[in-house]
Parts: structure tokens; C-alpha cells; sequence
């Protein structure tokens, strides 16, 4: 197919984080957390499967390992979308498989990184009435991060085979140690960062105003939680945030003035230190 064609579809690629699915050996008092720190109604859609929901925010929490990602899900603008994005994937020897959420409509799909990570593209399908949300600040779902031990692996299947347009990357003596993705005009919506092992390194809520921080901030300390870092401002992005983990540790950050992008810009390229991650200051899980 003519490379033309092809940028053009994928310039036309519109896609936000829909959902995510976390696994937990405890499902039930995960989504009771979410219910209280997040403010998102739970409620069983299936044996082992919860859903929280607030406006603009929703997870699925199913039976499995703990600190498991299910799959990531990003929402496309339109079914030809999903089957432009299906096609290409298909063009390029990506093995896809119906997309496991009942969020999405039929024609969804999943598709697996080279690390096993299973992300979703699809369109949502209309839930009857708005979610109702809890006593908590609002914020919506906004991006996902992975931890690899081949992150550059991750990020050429990402950029190349889904063709994800690349915003910032940190390097290190010439090799990735971090690269933020985006699928729309937001600075990311998908990163990679070295890790030891391949696991979930956070998900993300964007505020929007740093007020909002603080009362996300004043909303975790009624709730006994402490922040696990920040608040900060990060480097790439621009972002500031702050973080708390839930009782499966995983990390949930609050974000605020994450970066938009116009279609031309440059690939930034940090060096990987403290202050790459931390503008303000320190950066303890990003050594
Ligand atoms: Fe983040």
C-alpha cells in the first residue's frame, strides 16, 4: 500500500483510553478502593468482573494476578476508523483478536505488544444512563504506561506496526529508557518505560487545572492515602502530577496542564536524569 495513503489514515488516527482492565487476586475490595479513592461506582457485570464507573473514567476489574494488566482499551472515532486501524495492522503481520470488553462495540479488536501487553481499539458502545459519580474531584482517564525490560522493542512495535506518532524519549547512552506515545493531540496517551520486569507502571487521570490537584490531594488524605510522589511538574509532557498506589500497588497518578501537540512537532529528546522526570525535584522510580 502507498506509504501516502497510509500517513494520511493514520494522521486522521483519533483515538483516547477508553478503559482499562486491571486483574486482582481480590477483586471486590479493588473496586471497593476505586469506589472510595476514585469515586467510581462499582457494580458485578459478570461472576468475575466489576465495573467502575464515573463520568469520564471507568475500569474493569476481573479474577487474576494481582498488579496484572488486563488490557488497555482506546476508543476510535468511528467503526471505519477501527477497521482502518485493523487493516493496517493486519497489513503488517500483527496477530489480532476480538477485543474482550463488553464496553466496546462488535468490530473491536486486541491487539498483543511484543512484551504479551494486550491493547484495544474499538467504538464505544452507548451505556444506558450517565455513571453516577462518587464524593471524589473530577478527572478523566487519560493514559497508560507499561514497564519493559526491551523498551525499544515496545516503542518500534508501537511507532512502526501501530504507527503511533512518537512526542518525547529519553535516552541513555544512545537507548530508550522512556518514549511517550500519543493516538491524539495529547502529548501521550500510551508510554514505555525501563523496568526491571514487564508490568503496568502506572495509569492516569487528567484534572486539567492544578487546583484540581490539590483537592484530588486533600480528597486522598481524607481517605488515609498518602501520595507516592509528587506533586512535581514531569518533563516530557509538561505535566504536573502527583501519585498514590492502590492495595494492589498499582499507581495512580492525577495529572494537570498535560501538553497538547500540533502535528508537526519534533521528537524531543531528554537526557535520563531526576529532572527529566521531576522538573521540581526527585524522581525515585525513575532511576
Ligand atoms: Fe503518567
Amino acid at each position: 500500500m502507498g506509504g501516502a495513503k497510509e500517513a494520511a489514515e493514520m494522521a486522521g488516527l483519533s483515538a483516547r483510553l477508553d478503559h482499562l482492565q486491571l486483574l486482582s487476586e481480590a477483586p471486590e475490595r479493588l473496586a471497593g478502593f476505586y469506589r472510595e479513592a476514585m469515586g467510581m461506582t462499582p457494580s458485578r457485570i459478570d461472576r468475575d468482573l466489576w465495573l467502575c464507573a464515573a463520568p469520564e473514567r471507568r475500569l474493569l476489574i476481573g479474577r487474576g494476578r494481582s498488579g496484572t494488566l488486563g488490557f488497555g482499551a482506546f476508543r476510535c472515532e468511528s467503526a471505519a476508523a477501527v477497521a482502518a486501524l485493523r487493516a493496517r495492522l493486519e497489513r503488517r503481520g500483527a496477530a489480532l483478536d476480538p477485543a474482550p470488553t463488553p464496553l466496546f462495540e462488535p468490530g473491536a479488536f486486541a491487539v498483543a505488544d511484543p512484551d504479551g501487553n494486550s491493547l484495544l481499539f474499538g467504538e464505544r458502545r452507548p451505556v444506558e444512563g450517565d455513571p453516577v459519580a462518587g464524593p471524589a474531584p473530577s478527572a478523566r482517564l487519560q493514559h497508560l504506561v507499561v514497564g519493559s525490560d526491551e523498551p525499544e522493542t515496545l516503542v518500534r512495535f508501537y511507532a512502526d506496526v501501530v504507527g503511533l506518532p512518537v512526542s518525547d524519549k529519553v535516552l541513555r547512552d544512545d537507548s530508550v529508557t522512556a518514549c511517550w506515545l500519543r493516538t491524539d493531540h495529547e502529548h501521550h496517551s500510551l508510554a514505555v518505560f525501563r523496568a526491571p520486569v514487564r508490568r503496568l507502571d502506572h495509569h492516569s487521570y487528567e484534572a486539567g487545572d492544578w487546583a484540581l490537584i490539590r483537592d484530588w490531594a486533600d480528597h486522598f488524605a481524607r481517605q488515609g492515602l498518602r501520595l507516592i510522589w509528587g506533586p512535581g511538574r514531569h518533563g516530557p509532557g509538561n505535566n504536573l502530577f502527583i501519585m498514590v498506589e492502590d492495595p494492589d500497588g498499582n499507581r495512580i497518578e492525577i495529572s494537570a496542564e498535560l501538553e497538547t501537540v500540533n502535528g508537526d512537532r519534533p521528537v524531543g529528546i531528554w537526557p535520563h536524569e531526576e529532572r527529566t522526570f521531576n522538573r521540581w525535584g526527585q524522581a525515585p522510580f525513575r532511576r
